[in-house]
């Protein structure tokens, strides 16, 4: 049998991991707490899949081998097997620090742990275990089959030996691992979220129109997506997240989040996946 990789979580990021993973011919088990959440994952894949299928770039019998390769459980011991997991529940550093205390009794000693957390403390994570040496941060970004980067973070105990098996593992998802250190937000939230930030503050400040500001960047700097459209796309909530971890950890007033983005938070409007944040999406 394929040697497993454990997938914790089946929302956008777990099952686009658990798709990588499977793609790439490894077994997988994803894990999720309900069986809605886990059909939901899978119905997710079969479509991303069925992308390639149509472009004729995959033919319908790889896409159900892919598919048949991921083994869908509630049950945190059926990844007892597993020699490598990547966590992606979540950014609660509660409910992660549980999951990787978890993870530790039930896997073999040699097993990496990987989160996929965008701004939560490899360091603790580490911390909340007996292998510090074995945890590391694996940061995809969404959508996960499009885009090439994963950003890898080395926790302050995290060993060589760590950082390379998890490099060698994105090279064979075909994904570019960049690597850096622990320090919040790492490097893709720390430059990202204040160019966000800094867009929603122009708004706020009637500066220009939402479809002004993302036609400048997108059009201006060649960015695929305005900075709005972007956050609607993250989630205006894990937006606001990461910059309160970014303003409380660096203590710097520059990554103070704007209060529309509260206000939008506080009132449900959190981008794509509410029908509704700075944009409105008629398809939910
Ligand atoms: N699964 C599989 N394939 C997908 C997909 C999915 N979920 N979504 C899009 N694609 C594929 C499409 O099939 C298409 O493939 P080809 O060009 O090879 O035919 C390609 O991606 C482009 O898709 P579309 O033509 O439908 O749409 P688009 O050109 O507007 O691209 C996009 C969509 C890839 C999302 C693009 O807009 C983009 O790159 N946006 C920026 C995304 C980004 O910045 N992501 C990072 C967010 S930050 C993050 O994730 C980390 C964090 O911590 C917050």
């Amino acid at each position: 049998m394929a040697e497993v990789i454990g997938v914790i979580g089946a929302g956008t990021m777990g099952n686009g991991i658990a798709q990588v993973c499977a793609r790439a011919g490894y077994g997988v088990v994803m894990r999720d707490v309900a069986d809605e959440f886990l059909q939901r994952g899978l119905a997710a894949i079969e479509r991303s899949l069925q992308r390639d299928v149509d472009k004729a770039r995959l033919a319908e019998d790889e896409k159900r081998a892919i598919i048949e390769r991921i083994r869908p459980t509630s049950e945190l011991n059926d990844l007892s097997d597993a020699r490598f997991v990547i966590e992606a529940v979540n950014e609660d550093a509660g409910l992660k620090a549980q999951i990787f205390r978890a993870l530790d009794e039930i896997t073999t000693p040699d097993a990496i742990l990987a989160s996929n957390t965008s701004s939560i403390s490899i360091t603790k994570l580490g911390a909340a275990t007996r292998r510090p040496d074995k945890v590391i941060g694996m940061h995809f970004m969404n959508p996960v089959p499009v885009m090439k980067l994963v950003e890898v973070i080395r926790g302050i105990a995290t060993s060589d030996e760590t950082y390379e098996r998890t490099r060698t593992l994105c090279e064979q998802f075909g994904k570019t691992a960049l690597e850096c250190n622990d320090a919040p937000g790492f490097i893709s939230n720390r430059v990202l979220m204040p160019m966000i930030n800094e867009a929603i503050f122009a708004l706020y400040e009637n500066v220009a129109t939402r479809e002004s500001i993302d036609g400048i960047m997108k059009l201006g700097m060649n960015h695929p997506m305005g900075p709005l459209t972007l956050a609607d796309f993250i989630g205006l909530d894990v937006c606001l997240a990461i910059l309160n971890v970014l303003h409380t950890e660096l203590g710097d007033p520059k990554y103070r989040p704007c209060p529309l983005l509260k206000k939008y938070v506080d009132a449900g409007w959190l981008g794509r996946k509410t029908g509704r944040g700075f944009y409105e999406y008629g398809d939910k």
